[in-house]
């Protein structure tokens, strides 16, 4: 198999990209990088600053005082911030609807994107984000947007969520609906499949189908 690839898998909230990224990292030895938690981690200190989602020159000042890091821990991938682990505090939901908020801006998109570049520039690393295979990575070597319906994403986020904290289905269903019409429609780098973007509707198939698919397409790709 060719060696030393970028591995982008884009795609809607809840469709499973984490759970598929890790795994296919792993399979390959590869990294993982959740470009998710960056934003996550912008909208958290943006938050913790008091500045509002759309003050572009509040975010710009903001974006070059910030320190982010994705570390991997015992615990798994940890967002460090300026030496802070701010990988509880970003999941929650309103964390999450700040991060679709302060995506949209383009200070925020273009203080990530220089990050997020140079996180690639080692290769041997499978990206999950919205854009990877559109914007960020335009050349990976294999590109991925792993899909499924909105019933269904909001079916599994809300399994993992009312672990943590009581939720209703409905607003689970609302956030994600919310996040896909933000996500999608914005002018920045709106989430949608690269061209070479193999599309895989991870609706009815199960993590290890998905990875058994991935790996196929990499080695009929590279060893044809
Ligand atoms: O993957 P996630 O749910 O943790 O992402 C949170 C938000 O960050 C998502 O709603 C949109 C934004 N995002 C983005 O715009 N581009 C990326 N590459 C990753 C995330």
């Amino acid at each position: 198999m060719k060696k030393d690839m970028v591995i982008t898998i884009d795609g809607p909230a809840g469709a499973g990209k984490t759970t598929v990224s890790k795994r296919l990292a792993e399979c390959l030895s590869y990294r993982y990088v959740d470009t998710g938690a960056l934003y996550r981690g912008v909208g958290y200190e943006a938050c913790a600053a008091g500045i509002s989602s759309d003050d572009d020159p509040a975010l710009e000042k903001l974006c070059k005082t910030l320190d982010l890091n994705l570390v991997l821990s015992d615990q798994g991938l940890r967002l460090m911030s300026g030496g802070k682990d701010i990988s509880e505090e970003i999941r929650t939901p309103a964390m999450a609807m700040m991060a679709s908020a302060v995506s949209a801006r383009k200070p925020v998109r273009d203080f990530l994107l220089v990050l997020q570049r140079k996180l690639g520039r080692e290769k041997k690393v499978v990206f999950e984000g919205r854009d990877m295979g559109t914007v960020v990575f335009p050349e990976a070597d294999v590109k991925f947007y792993l899909d499924a319906t909105p019933e269904v994403r909001a079916y599994r986020r809300y399994l993992e969520m009312k672990l943590k904290s009581p939720v209703s289905l409905e607003d689970v269903e609302k956030d994600i609906r919310k996040r896909d019409e933000n996500d999608s429609s914005r002018a920045l780098a709106p989430l949608k499949p690269a061209e070479d973007a193999v599309i895989i509707d991870a609706s009815s198939l199960e993590v290890d189908r998905v990875i058994e698919a991935m790996l196929s397409h990499i080695q009929c790709k590279y060893q044809p």
